[in-house]
C-alpha cells in the first residue's frame, strides 16, 4: 500500500503564488526540468477551514496555527503529487526551510527565499515524511489516489 512506498511526495504552491499565473507556471516548468522529479497528479483546491484544519491537525494549540489556517484558505493552491525516487527529500531541499528571510541569506537558491515573503506567506508545503506524504496526498487527492500510486 501507499504508507510503504516512498516515490511520491506532496507539494502545494500556497495561495500568495496563485495570485500571479506566471509565476505558478515558472515554477511548475523548473519542477517539470528537475532530474528526478515528476509531476503524477496537479489540481487547484480551495479549502474550507475544515480542511485546512484536518490537513495541519498536527500543529493545532501551535501559535501560528490560526494564522497558518487563515491564510490556507484565503485563496486556491495548487496541488502537486511529484514521483521520483528521493521525490520526499528533494521536493524539501528544493523548498527549503519554513523561514523565507533567513534563507535568503543561508540558502538564496531555494524556491522560499526566491518566492516566500514571510513565515505565513512562505508559498511552498512539501511533505516532511513518506508516512506524511501517504496522509496529505490522500487527503488532497482522494482514496483513490493509493491505487494510482502503486501502478
Ligand atoms: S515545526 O515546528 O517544525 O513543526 O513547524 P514548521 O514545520 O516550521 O511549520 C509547520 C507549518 O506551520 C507553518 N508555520 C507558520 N505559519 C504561520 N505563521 C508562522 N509564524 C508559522 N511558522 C510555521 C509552516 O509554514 C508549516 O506549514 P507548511 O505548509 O508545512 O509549510
Amino acid at each position: 500500500m501507499l504508507l510503504a512506498r516512498r516515490l511520491h511526495t506532496l507539494a502545494l504552491l500556497k495561495p500568495d503564488l496563485l495570485a500571479n499565473p506566471q509565476t505558478v507556471a515558472e515554477i511548475i516548468s523548473e519542477i517539470q526540468r528537475t532530474p528526478g522529479l515528476q509531476i503524477a497528479r496537479r489540481a487547484q483546491v480551495f479549502w474550507t477551514r475544515e480542511e485546512a484544519e484536518r490537513f495541519y491537525d498536527e500543529h493545532r494549540g501551535r501559535f501560528f496555527f490560526r494564522r497558518l489556517v487563515d491564510y490556507m484558505t484565503s485563496g486556491p493552491i495548487e496541488a502537486l503529487a511529484l514521483r521520483g525516487p528521493t521525490a520526499v527529500t528533494l521536493w524539501r531541499q528544493m523548498m527549503g526551510s519554513t523561514h523565507p528571510v533567513r534563507m535568503r541569506v543561508t540558502n538564496a537558491g531555494c524556491l522560499r527565499a526566491r518566492y516566500g515573503l514571510t513565515d505565513t506567506r512562505n508559498s511552498f508545503h512539501g511533505s516532511d515524511s513518506p508516512q506524511s506524504a501517504a496522509r496529505e496526498l490522500r487527503l488532497v487527492f482522494g482514496e483513490q489516489i493509493t491505487r494510482e500510486m502503486e501502478a
